[in-house]
């Protein structure tokens, strides 16, 4: 499948958020990116519900939930209810994953799992059959616009041969530090879709951007 871009809603512009929102629909992006904070699971608080209402209502593309919060399992059906299309956890904030992936799917959602970059992706050997994405992390959780961690590429590879086996139709997410410079490596290793805050909304256009990220052609 040809790569996805799903743009952060982080590093928009939060006073003109309807106006980014139209940027993203008229734009070749696939996906919007949605990053929940709580400020106990992440050092860092970003929006909650309401803002994500307000993206939900213009929003022409799915909604794809990253929850960095502890204790998601009680504001899963929230979330669904609010519009998201995804809906993934932290592997790091849930005690009973299966029963949350089960509580995901049951809202009608795709589930997903989210690993911070010191997890390792064997630890999701056993519940891989049940998953729709894996959310890579290739950076800490917390903040847009940090550093690529480059050992990214190598837990992409490494979880692309594990789902080879038991879930050929995973889709593989990396989120943090993406732009032009790791895109194609990044398809190469086996990732499909690659969440762009800093490298978007940075950009002079970046509804350009977007367009030259998604019309990256690697091997
Ligand atoms: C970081 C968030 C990311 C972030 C990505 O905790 O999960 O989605 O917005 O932003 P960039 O692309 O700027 O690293
Ligand atoms: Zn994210």
């Amino acid at each position: 499948m040809k790569h996805l871009i799903a743009p952060s809603v982080l590093s928009a512009d939060f006073a003109n958020l309807q106006r980014d929102v139209e940027m993203i629909n008229a734009s070749e992006a696939d996906w919007f990116h949605v990053d929940i904070m709580d400020g106990v699971f992440v050092p860092n608080i970003s929006f909650g519900f309401p803002v994500m209402e307000a993206v939900a209502r213009y929003a022409k593309k799915p909604l794809d939930v990253h929850l960095m919060i502890i204790n998601p399992d009680q504001y899963i059906a929230r979330f669904a209810e609010a519009g998201a299309a995804v809906i993934t956890v932290h592997y790091e904030a849930c005690t009973h994953l299966h029963r949350t992936v089960q509580a995901i799917h049951a809202a009608g959602c795709k589930a997903g799992v989210a690993l911070n970059p010191h997890t390792p992706v064997g630890l999701l050997k056993d519940i891989l059959p049940d998953l729709d994405l894996v959310l890579v992390m290739s950076v800490n959780p917390g903040f847009g616009g940090q550093k690529f961690i480059p050992n990214t590429l190598n837990k992409v590879r490494e979880l692309r041969a594990m789902a080879a086996l038991t879930q050929p139709d995973l889709i593989i997410e990396v989120d943090g530090g993406v732009g032009l410079s790791n895109l194609a490596d990044l398809v190469n290793a086996g990732a499909n879709v690659l969440v762009a805050g800093n490298a978007v909304f940075a950009a002079s256009s970046p509804a350009a951007m977007i367009s030259e990220l998604k019309e990256i052609d690697p091997d």
